[in-house]
């Protein structure tokens, strides 16, 4: 009895450790699309700094400024990298990225930026 409970709690721990790691977003991938996608305009730390940005107005903000980032929501980050500048009513030089990488890309992209930001 004593064996079939311990067993059955390694069993609800490993399934507790695996549904975490399937559910965590992945910052290094998150970094990599970044660099892809979004460099160009945001610059590679996403500070706004890139040679594009300069020619853009309004301009990207420093999104690894502390402050600034902590006042974008997770719902909010996620409806403007889908949908692009457009669909929050900010510039539509933002391009919607929800055709070309799936939610759970922009979720990765999403804790990349928030590693930014310390
Ligand atoms: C063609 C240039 C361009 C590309 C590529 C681009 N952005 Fe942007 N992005 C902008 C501009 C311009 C703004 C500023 C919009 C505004 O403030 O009206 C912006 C704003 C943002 C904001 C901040 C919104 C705010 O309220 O300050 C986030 C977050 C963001 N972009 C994420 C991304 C991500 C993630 C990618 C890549 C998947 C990406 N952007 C690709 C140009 C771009």
């Amino acid at each position: 009895m004593k064996t079939a409970l311990s067993m059955l709690a390694l069993a609800l721990g490993v399934g507790i450790i695996f549904q975490g790691l399937a559910s965590g977003a992945d910052v290094a991938k998150g970094k990599a699309a970044f660099q892809q996608y979004c460099a160009s305009c945001h610059g590679s730390a996403g500070k706004g700094d890139s040679p594009a940005a300069a020619a853009l107005n309004p301009k990207p903000r420093d999104l690894s400024d502390k402050t600034y980032a902590a006042s974008l929501k997770d719902p909010y980050l996620l409806q403007i990298i889908k949908g692009g500048g457009a669909a929050v009513k900010k510039s539509p030089l933002m391009p919607a990225i929800g055709n070309t990488l799936k939610e759970d890309q922009i979720q990765d992209v999403i804790a990349y930026l928030r590693s930014l930001a310390k």
